[in-house]
């Protein structure tokens, strides 16, 4: 039986057993490769995207959990042109290798929606499970502020 839900504000579907993480129905299903994978155990935030406005995991999110909610992936984000947010990753240069970063727009999304003038102390909280190899983390900081 299909697992149904919105997915980027439109109505999507997956036929895939339930216990598929949400990361590769989103990926290898649905053609969505913005989303990243990491760590593959929910640790490093690379996968990123929320479930019905909270950021979660998809790498460790089984499907079945999805289903009557909504997703919204980085692709969803930038939608309708580039998301305030990524206009201010742009100005603040604020990638390096870039793998991360979808992970870390979603999270900062998701804080800057509940909080939208956090302090440096609530960045730091909100995006500490978001690692970066590259430590891009002050840039990251900067643009959130943006
Ligand atoms: Fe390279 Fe974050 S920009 S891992």
């Amino acid at each position: 039986m299909a697992i149904e839900f919105t997915l980027n504000g439109r109505p999507a579907s997956t036929a895939l057993d339930p216990q598929t993480p949400l990361l590769w129905v989103l990926r290898d299903e649905l053609g969505l490769n913005g989303t990243k994978f990491g760590c593959g155990k929910g640790l490093c935030g690379v996968c990123t995207v929320h479930l019905d406005g909270a950021a979660v995991r998809a790498c460790a999110l089984p499907v079945a959990l999805v289903a009557g909610k909504s997703v919204l992936t980085i692709e969803g984000l930038g939608a309708e042109g580039l998301h305030p947010l990524q206009q201010a990753w742009i100005a603040e240069n604020t990638p390096q290798c870039g793998y991360c970063q979808p992970g870390q727009i979603m999270a900062a999304a998701a804080l800057l929606a509940t909080n939208p003038q956090p302090n440096d102390a609530e960045i730091d909280a909100a995006m500490s499970g978001n690692l970066c190899r590259c430590g891009t983390y002050p840039r990251i900081r900067r643009a959130i502020q943006r």
